[in-house]
């Protein structure tokens, strides 16, 4: 038998498979990831998440120095407090580490990146949940008032986007309100819209010295979970979200796929610390090809319909890609 089709002939040099290829990564669709430490004099290691670290102020503009050099799209800011009580005081107070760290990112690199601020209560709580706890369960309509004092204060340092990452119901309508109260209408809201309770958040974990024991199932969604991925996306579209997501990415490209089926503004995913540990992990070992899989699996989440890529590889693969 001689077959007459022969997708193969599109697959025969390297010339042709970069012309016929559907999928390509640049670096201004990466965004970073970059965490902050109060009151350490060196950056640290996150023995988790190999080639992550906490940074310091200085280390944090070094990083942010290099993403903007490579021509990352974006910086996203996680910070970690030296001291956190019931509320997470530290998260709207315009001196906390993470507001602190924003003012300086934002004005020296505000016009090369697009500086983004998570926002989430987990790392400033002593119980380490994601919002207030009132009989000990963490309380929505509580929590969406800090949220919505958190988002003040963090478009005040500068942040242009801000990643609501905490699985309330009504947060994203409680922040826009927020913001458009006192005049922050410029400010973007990216919504967490489908994030899972996900074992692959463990690494994080170390990165923000979390003080959480129990799990975050009351709030963030159920993996068994497809359909309500878009309801919430859908939600979220309504309450006036710029940006939805889907998180983590590996295990959830079918939820990501239909959530890119309908939503009308930008979907992006993010590949989370349980992601990059376990390429990490199996390429120290020998197991895989360290900088085929993280290509890979980034091609794989755009593939599925991702516009842009939260990844601690941005600057990295940024650099592979020039
Ligand atoms: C919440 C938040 C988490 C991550 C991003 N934002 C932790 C969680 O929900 O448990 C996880 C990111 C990662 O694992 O890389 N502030």
């Amino acid at each position: 038998m001689t077959p007459i089709i022969r997708p193969r002939r599109m697959r025969r040099t390297p010339a042709l498979r970069r012309l016929a290829a559907e999928t390509r990564l640049s670096p201004a669709e990466l965004v970073l990831p970059l965490f902050v430490r109060e009151g350490i004099d060196e950056p640290r290691d996150i023995a988790a998440m190999p080639g992550v670290r906490q940074h310091t102020i200085d280390s944090l503009k070094r990083a942010a120095g290099e993403a903007a050099e490579a021509g990352v799209g974006g910086v996203m800011l996680f910070g970690v407090p030296e001291t956190r009580d019931a509320e997470g005081s530290a998260a709207d107070d315009p001196e906390g580490i993470l507001n602190l760290a924003t003012r300086e990112i934002a004005a020296e690199f505000g016009d090369a990146l697009v500086v983004q601020t998570d926002l989430c209560l987990d790392e400033f709580t002593d119980h380490g949940h994601c919002g207030v706890l009132r009989g000990g369960e963490v309380d929505n309509d509580a929590t969406l008032e800090r949220y919505a004092a958190m988002a003040v204060a963090q478009a005040d340092a500068g942040s242009a986007v801000l990643g609501l990452s905490g699985m309330m119901d009504g947060q994203v309508a409680a922040v826009r309100a927020a913001l458009d109260g006192v005049g922050h209408e410029g400010a973007a809201i990216l919504a967490y819209s489908a994030k899972y309770a996900s074992a692959f958040y463990g690494p994080f974990r170390e990165a923000v010295d979390s003080q959480l024991t129990g799990d975050r199932r009351s709030y963030q969604q159920d993996p068994a979970n497809r359909r309500e991925g878009v309801r919430e996306a859908e939600l979220d579209v309504a309450e006036g979200a710029d940006i939805v997501m889907v998180k983590p990415a590996m295990s959830y490209l079918d939820v990501l796929s239909d959530v890119a089926a309908m939503s009308p503004v930008p979907v992006w995913a993010y590949q989370v610390s349980g992601e990059l540990a376990m390429i990490e992990a199996a390429a120290a070992n020998g197991w895989i090809d360290r900088r085929r899989a993280i290509e890979e699996s980034l091609i794989g989440i755009k593939r599925a319909g991702a516009d842009a890529i939260l990844s601690y590889y941005a600057t990295e693969v940024a650099g592979w890609l020039r």
